[in-house]
Order: structure tokens, then sequence, then C-alpha cells
């Protein structure tokens, strides 16, 4: 990253996101590459990072946006993200975000249900529009990941059986304020296998051809997001190699590829820093306390995930000596914690850690949990160091609750 963490730990004060934009910028442009071959779109999962700074960053470089909340679709457009390169997914929408969505004039709307589909119809028909929509088929293959980010399987609430599918494409076409564009899936995230990938596309790349025989259409096939990193010692898919899988599914049709990463393009380009308070010994059980919480950074707590920690420490003649140490939070609960039995020299109190692998989801899924403000981040280009959002103070968190009329409790 080529700046020194210590500094900017003194600059911005702990816990602190870093992301390398450098690092996001050549992710993208390999990615990018990988899909050179044909139409492609690579439209960001705005729920891994939703920094409008992040956002800006790779809309600069060309990519669209994915997004699930009408929030996110306002953060895409006013961080510079061509409206023609967003989408609009997530199984629940209310008429105000389908309303907003169909009046920005967004790519498509991706839709999740047969009702779904009404609702859209309902709105775009009192609007007088005609909404561009994709379906989201659900192709019931299991991707072999965390269960909690698993979602192409029936026994999740995403999408819709193929048959289901058909119908609706049916219907979309018939009606004169629906226009069925795209279809999309997506099986899950963090992948690291690519056969489930295959079947899949396959799957769905058939549907294709059969709803182009009875004359629908489809311009945008959407693989959705999910490709896999290392967090710790995954094999990962190389992405010509996803891709070379996909283009070999679509083959002959005439479509243009999209797809949604999100952690791909993230999450190891970002970092969270941490000071140690003290250490602690339990019956024997050594603990490290930071300043930094499962508020700050859930997926440890939530999923069980492993996060590389790493101790910047000078060497001291102690720092070989490294023992097993729990680094917790200062939470009430077990479970706030990043690490279990980390091999960690001896620290003392202002001692810097660097939580890796911590770009995606990190700061998105932060909370106020135990009244701490949100951290803040902080992003590097070329060597430099930009803020991107400033520290979330008391005053913030407290903000809409002064908002409120309190003279009905005043005694
Ligand atoms: N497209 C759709 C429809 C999605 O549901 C997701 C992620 C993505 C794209 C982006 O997936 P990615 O490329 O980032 O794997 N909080 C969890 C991850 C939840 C993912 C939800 N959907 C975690 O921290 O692991």
């Amino acid at each position: 990253m080529n700046v020194d963490p210590k500094v900017l730990a003194e600059k911005y004060d702990t816990p602190l996101y870093l992301y390398d934009f450098d690092d996001i910028a050549m992710r993208y442009e390999e990615l990018k590459e990988a899909f050179a071959g044909q139409k492609s779109l690579i439209s960001y999962a705005v729920k891994a990072n939703s920094n409008l700074f992040v956002i800006r960053h790779l809309a600069q470089m060309g990519a669209g946006a994915d997004c699930v909340s009408i929030g996110e679709v306002r953060r895409a457009l006013s961080a510079g993200v061509e409206r023609y390169k967003i989408i609009f997914s997530g199984v629940g929408k209310r008429d105000e975000e389908i309303r907003e969505a169909l009046e920005s004039g967004i790519l498509m709307l991706n839709l999740e249900s047969e009702a779904e589909m009404k609702r859209v119809e309902l709105v775009a028909e009192a609007l007088g529009l005609e909404a561009r929509i994709s379906i989201r088929v659900n192709p019931n293959i299991n991707p072999q990941t965390h269960p909690y980010i698993s979602t192409g399987l029936h026994e999740n609430k995403f999408g819709v059986e193929i048959d289901v599918a058909k119908r609706m494409y049916i219907y979309a076409k018939r009606s004169a304020h629906l226009n069925p564009v795209g279809i999309h899936f997506h099986i899950g995230s963090q992948l690291t296998e690519l056969d489930p990938i295959r079947e899949a596309t396959l799957i769905v790349a058939d549907l294709v051809r059969n709803l182009r025989a009875i004359d629908i259409d489809i311009k945008f096939f959407d693989v959705g997001g999910g490709l896999g990193v290392v967090y710790e010692n995954e094999t990962t898919i190389p992405p010509k190699a996803y891709a070379e899988v996909i283009y070999e599914a679509i083959k002959g049709l005439d479509v243009t590829l999209v797809c949604e990463p999100g952690r791909y393009l993230l999450a190891n380009a970002g970092y969270l820093m941490t000071r140690v308070l003290y250490e602690k010994e339990n019956a024997g059980k050594r603990f490290v306390i930071v300043d930094a919480a499962m508020n700050d950074l859930i997926r440890p707590s939530l999923y069980d995930a492993y996060h590389r920690i790493e101790a910047l420490k000078e060497a001291d003649g102690n720092s070989e000596k490294r023992t097993p140490a729990d680094v917790v939070g200062p939470i009430c609960e077990s479970g706030d914690f990043f690490g279990k039995d980390v091999d960690l020299p001896p620290m003392t109190h202002d001692d810097l850690l660097v939580i890796h692998s911590a770009g995606a989801y990190g700061f998105t899924m932060a909370s106020n949990y135990n009244t701490r403000g949100r951290a803040a981040e902080v992003a590097i280009l070329d060597g430099i160091d930009h803020c991107i959002r400033k520290r979330e103070s008391f005053e913030d968190q407290v903000a809409l609750e002064l908002a409120c009329d309190s003279s009905w409790q005043e005694k």
C-alpha cells in the first residue's frame, strides 16, 4: 500500500478502515479483461462497500452498480454511475422504491416473484411507463459455501423456479407495462468451486434458448456475483477460468453478459486497523483486548469467518515469543472476537493490529451497538491517504433522537 499504517493510526485514530484504491482498480481491470471476449458489464455489488468514494472510483473505470435498496440506487446515481448500468435487485421492494427506480430510468429491476411482478406492473402503469425487468431464476444448485450466503437452492428465499420464470416471461411479454430484457441468477457468495457455476449457467442459458424459441428475446444475461477470495488458504477461481466457463455455457447467445462482484473487488483491498488496549489472562487463557469490536466487523461473530490478524511490532527481542491469544473487542458479548488462538507476540497498550480482508461486508455491516461510533474510512491512492468518511461522533448517534419532540416526557 506504500503508506505507514502507524502514521495513519496517529492521524485518523483507531478503529480505522483503510482501502487500497490501486488494488481495487487492479482487480476491476483483471475482471474486465477476463470478460473482454463479449459484450459485458461489471455491475459492482454496492452492498459489499457502499462508500460513495468507492462507488465513484469504480464508476470512473466504467463499472455499473448492483443495488438492493433505493438507498443504494441513490448512492450509485450520486457517485456518478451511469443510470443505464444500474440494476435494482432484492426479494422485497416497497412501492415507493419501485416508483423511484422506474422514474430514475435505471437499466432494469430484477424481480424475484410473481407477486412482485404484478406490483411493478401496477406502479409502471400508474406512471405510464414500461418497466425494464429481469427475472431471478433459482436453479436449485448447491454452491458449496456457508449456508448463510447460499442462495441458489429451492430452500432459499431467492428467485423463482424455472417453470415459474417461464410463466412470468410470457406474462411480461404480453403486458404493456413490462419489458423483459434480462435474466438473472446468483447461487451464493464466496464461491470457490467452478462446477456449481457451470451447472447453474447451463440451466439458465437453456431457459434463454427456450424463451427465444417463443420470441422472447433476452438481452442481458446476469450471472450475479459470488466470486470467492482468499481469506486464509482457500483455492479460488481465477477470473479467466470463471469467464471461460460462462462463455462456454452461453455459446451462441447474443447477450450482454452482466456480473455483479462485490467481495472480489473489495475484500482484500481493505484493512481494519485497531489498537491494543490491554492483555489479560483468565486461568491461563490469553486475551488481547482491542479498540475495534464486532460492531465494526461482524463477520467473525456472524459467520465464524477467518480474518488474518497481523501485529505491527518492531522486532524487540520479544516479538518472536509468540503465543496463542483470542483477539477480542470491548462489547459485552462472548461472540465479540476477531480471531481465536492467534499466534501473537506480547502486546502492550497502543500496539497496532491489522485485520486483513476487511474491505467487503466490513463497514457496511457495522452498527452502533453499545453506542459505539462507526470507524473512520480512508482511501489510499498512489501512496496518498484521503479521508472518505469521518469517524461517527456521539452527537451523530443521538441526533435523530434529539430531533424528536420530548415535551411529553418533561415533568
Ligand atoms: N448479487 C447478488 C444478487 C447478491 O445477493 C450478492 C451478495 C452479490 C451479487 C455480491 O456477492 P459477492 O460478489 O460479494 O460475493 N455478508 C456476507 C455476504 C452476503 C452476500 C449477499 N449477496 C459476508 O460477509 O460474507
